[in-house]
């Protein structure tokens, strides 16, 4: 097989110096043509207009997505029924600026939520503590999300009481993970000797729920709103980012919605020829049609970005796995699988399947042009870590011949590559919009509501009689409306 990639043209966009190079993907230049086309066709253009300007894209729940709102730093209006938003919005950053100054003496934050309430503010904890030119306060984060009391033991066993400080964040206040997980760290305060009042000095929330907030016992001063137009999973550019402006300065989280804010500009008045988050939509689209993928990988060459594939897994999957469109009709195609981790570690791990196994995964490469730390090594590392991100994608793209069929490599492996200038506050914001962006334009594009999710309840509403048969500790439990004849005998077995 040929060493050229098998199709490399016109193919080297930017935005804000974030590079993406789809020379891999190899669509033809007549092909890209067609995929804009069939983008104007299916009215993206206008679906971009309207999600910015507030109409209610969430069909389902007939409320708009604004979380571009969130990171609007300008301020120019946004309207929802007539009404701008941006003075409630600046509000909380107000407050937030305010509590970061008044922070003193805090050894530990306990952060108490799930899902969007946790991947978002987890991620970037993670990520800026690697960039050697961020300042933390050196609180230790604590990020509680499991119900599993394994997670709870650790960070219990470890934060000292009486200068811990503990943020229950939850858009709804009824995910029963976080009001269980918060109740157990309340106890843990009183146990420790705090007092009714230390406790509600320590005690902060952040939801959209402010009564079931006050309900719990968090003082009306300590809660921090955010509002039914942010999605869980589109919610670290409010207050849910609480953490990364209480850990690295005020200053540190404004440059994180900037870079956010800076990719929504682009988002929003880029041509479609040259949008990011389109380009990359109409790349995997392209390759589900032609090669019927079901998963595609996110490998970040970057230590630092290790819990952005899992931050994505729910951003895709939750926005965009469903079987109905907007209209409730089947749709053909929705979000695939969506996996990885940090490379190179990753390629030590399943970068065999890519190469050699029957089914065929795009990856979006994810790399960084400047080192992550400032350790002498560290030009030498990075070098390294380029070359293997490389020559990754040129080995999947390309391919080798063998005689022997074992060490065929069949190429044609489509893959993006992102590179990202630097990684600090602001490009990790304008990934995560990328993102959001991209997902937002391939919910577009299947005509899915990217903005509900009304899969996660069933299992929700199914626990509560198999807790109640668990709790009643009989192992004779039949089959009934709630429970059927599988479900009943698992519970007998862990009731014997
Ligand atoms: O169960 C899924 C989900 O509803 C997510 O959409 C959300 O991010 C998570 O639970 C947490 O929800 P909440 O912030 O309301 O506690």
């Amino acid at each position: 097989m040929s060493l050229q990639p098998y199709l490399a043209s016109q193919n080297l966009h930017s935005a804000i110096d974030v590079v993406l190079d789809t020379a891999y993907q190899g669509i033809s230049d007549d092909a890209w043509k067609k995929l804009f086309t069939r983008a104007r066709q299916s009215g993206l253009e206008q679906f971009i207009e309207d999600m910015f300007a507030g109409k209610h894209i969430n069909n389902s729940e007939d409320r708009p997505a604004l979380h571009s709102a969130l990171r609007n730093l300008t301020k120019t209006p946004v309207l929802i029924n007539g009404a701008d938003v941006m003075p409630a919005v600046a509000e909380v950053w107000h407050r937030i600026e305010a509590l970061c100054n008044k922070w003193v003496g805090v050894t530990d934050v306990i952060h108490i939520g799930i899902g969007g309430s946790d991947f978002g503010p987890r991620l970037a904890i993670e990520a800026l503590a690697h960039v050697p030119s961020i300042q933390s306060r050196g609180m230790r984060m604590h990020f509680l999300a499991n119900i599993d009391t394994a997670e709870l033991a650790r960070i219990l066993a470890r934060a000292q009481p009486h200068s811990t400080r503990v943020i229950v964040v939850s858009k709804s206040f009824t995910t029963l993970e976080t009001s269980m997980n918060a109740k157990a760290v309340v106890a843990w305060l009183k146990d420790s000797g705090c007092t009714k009042s230390q406790v509600a000095h320590a005690l902060y929330a952040v939801t959209a729920n402010i009564p079931a907030a006050k309900e719990f016992g968090v003082e009306e001063n300590n809660i921090y709103p955010f509002w039914d137009w942010v999605g869980g999973r589109y919610s670290v550019w409010s207050a849910v980012g609480l953490p990364i402006a209480l850990q690295y300065g005020f200053e540190t989280f404004k440059q994180f919605l900037a870079g956010a804010e800076a990719m929504d500009l682009h988002f929003k008045n880029a041509p479609l020829e040259d949008n990011l988050p389109v380009i990359m939509a109409l790349s995997l689209l392209y390759q589900q049609e032609k090669h019927n993928i079901k998963a595609y990988a996110a490998i970040p060459y970057a230590d630092a970005l290790d819990w952005f594939p899992k931050w994505l897994q729910q951003l895709d999957m939750e926005s965009n796995g469903k079987s109905v469109d907007r209209n409730g009709n089947p749709v053909k195609h929705s979000s695939p699988v969506v996996f990885g981790s940090a490379g190179s570690n990753a390629q030590h791990s399943y970068f065999q399947l890519f190469h050699q196994g029957t089914e065929i995964i795009p990856i979006d490469f994810i790399a960084v042009r400047e080192p992550m730390s400032d350790r002498p090594e560290a030009i030498a590392h990075h070098r390294i870590l380029l070359s293997n991100c490389l020559a990754q994608a040129q080995a999947l793209a390309n391919g080798k011949a063998a005689s022997n069929p074992n060490d065929v490599y069949p190429g044609k492996r489509p893959s993006n590559l992102l590179l990202l200038p630097k990684l600090n506050a602001f490009y990790l914001g304008a990934l995560l919009a990328l993102y959001e962006n991209r997902t937002a334009t391939l919910g577009a594009l299947w005509n899915i509501n990217s903005f509900d999710q009304p899969g996660v309840e069933y299992g929700k509403v199914l626990a509560k009689p198999i807790e109640k048969a668990l709790a009643s500790h009989q192992n004779d439990i039949t089959a009934s409306t709630d429970i059927d004849a599988v479900t009943a005998t698992r519970i007998n077995l862990l009731n014997s």
